[in-house]
This record gives structure tokens, C-alpha cells and sequence, in this order.
């Protein structure tokens, strides 16, 4: 069973939506579950939005989301410790996909940079969904969400559905492809199966 699991994907391709369900399944199914995310909802976790907000200088916003980071794997640790499944909406790789995007032209090889940087400190997931959704679409799904982020855009999130893919094909082990087109029902279902599978 895998213990560490997070959802990873471009704005709107659906990772709150399918870790919400499959958090509340396993609850039902008996297990001692948590679900958490990044940016987190703690004081490190709105800088890291002013951040965003404010288009800031894209180094100080990437080592705001590692602060945000490091301050969660010590909760991570302790739950996992404690023996639940801890579900974990976005994480490190949203940093390798996103952060990389912003520091082209600023350091030599982004995802490169950024993983050396999380090498100390980094607890490593047992399984990450990724979902896989065509840009286009899902601007679609979140254009009545209100004010968007400065990452919601199309040129942008084609970068960053990009490096996913690659950092994906880096890792095949770890990385689950979950086409997110499909009924959420039948995603949901898949992440199951792959969750539970020993
Ligand atoms: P994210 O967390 O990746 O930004 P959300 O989970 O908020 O994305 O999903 C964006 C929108 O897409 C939500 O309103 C959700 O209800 C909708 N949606 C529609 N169909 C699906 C599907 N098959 N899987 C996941 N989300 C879907
Ligand atoms: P989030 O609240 O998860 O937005 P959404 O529900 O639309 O996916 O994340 C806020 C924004 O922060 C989102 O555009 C993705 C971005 N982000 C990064 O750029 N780097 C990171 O390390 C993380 C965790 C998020």
C-alpha cells in the first residue's frame, strides 16, 4: 500500500476535485487518512501567495514555496510517522514544473537547480498522480473560478504541463498518468486501485 501519495497537475486539470474523493473514500473504507496541501494554509503559505499575487521576483517566490515546504514535511513526518496515508494536494513537483517555467533564462537548468535545492530536506512520495488535462480545457473548467493566478495562462501552463510530463518520464515508477477527461467516478476508482495495490 502506498503511504505518501500526491496529486499533481496544471491549474484546473482537477487535483482538488479527485484527492477530495478519494480522501473521503478511504475514510469510509476505514483507513486513517489525511489530506493536506501546498501552498499550505499557514502564515509561510500566504507569503508565498502575496508572492504570486504580486508577480514577484521569481528566486524570492521559489524559495517562499520551499520555506512554505520544509515547514510541512516536519507535519508530513509526523503523520506518516503516526502510521496514516497522508494525501497530498501539489507538492514538491509543483515547484519542479511551475518554479522552473519562471527561472528560464535566470539559472542555467531550472528543474536541475530546484531539485539540488530540495535534496537536504525533501521526503520523497510513494506514488504521484498526475493529472493529465489539455490546457485549453482546463482554463475551461476554472474560468468562472473568479481571479485567477498569474500562472493561469495558456503559454505558461503549456510550459509547465511540459516539464510534468518530463519530470514524469524521469520517474516512471513513481508517476501515475491519470487522464483527468474522463468521469471523475472512473479517475477516482483508478487511484484506488493504485493506492491500495501492495
Ligand atoms: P485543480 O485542483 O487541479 O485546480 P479542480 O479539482 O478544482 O482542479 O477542478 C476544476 C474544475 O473541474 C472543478 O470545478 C471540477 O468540478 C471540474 N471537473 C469537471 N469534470 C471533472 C473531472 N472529470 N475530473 C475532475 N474535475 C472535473
Ligand atoms: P493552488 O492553490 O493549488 O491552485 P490550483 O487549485 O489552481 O491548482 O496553487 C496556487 C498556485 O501556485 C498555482 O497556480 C500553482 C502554483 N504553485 C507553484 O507555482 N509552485 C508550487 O510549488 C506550488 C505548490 C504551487
Amino acid at each position: 500500500m502506498k503511504r505518501f501519495v500526491t496529486f499533481e497537475g496544471i491549474d484546473g486539470s482537477g487535483k482538488s476535485t479527485i484527492s477530495k474523493r478519494v480522501y473521503k473514500k478511504l475514510g469510509e473504507m476505514g483507513y486513517d487518512v489525511v489530506l493536506t496541501f501546498e501552498p499550505t494554509d499557514t502564515s509561510l503559505g500566504r507569503v508565498v501567495k502575496k508572492c504570486i499575487e504580486e508577480n514577484s521576483d521569481p528566486i524570492v517566490t521559489t524559495f517562499a514555496f520551499i520555506a512554505d515546504r520544509m515547514q510541512h514535511v516536519k507535519e508530513l513526518k509526523r503523520w506518516l510517522e503516526r502510521g496514516k496515508i497522508v494525501l497530498c494536494d501539489r507538492y514538491a513537483d509543483s515547484t519542479y514544473a511551475y518554479q522552473a517555467v519562471q527561472l528560464e533564462n535566470i539559472v542555467e537548468n531550472p528543474i536541475r537547480w530546484l531539485k539540488d535545492l530540495h535534496d537536504e530536506f525533501i521526503l520523497k512520495p510513494d506514488l504521484t498522480f498526475l493529472c493529465v488535462l489539455d490546457v485549453d480545457k482546463a482554463l475551461d473548467r476554472i474560468k468562472n473560478r473568479g481571479k485567477l493566478f498569474s500562472f493561469e495562462r495558456k503559454d505558461f501552463l503549456k510550459k509547465v504541463q511540459r516539464n510534468y510530463l518530463y519530470l514524469a518520464s524521469l520517474e516512471k515508477e513513481r508517476f501515475v498518468l491519470l487522464d483527468t477527461s474522463r468521469s471523475i467516478d472512473e479517475t477516482v476508482k483508478e487511484c484506488l486501485d493504485k493506492i491500495l495495490k501492495r
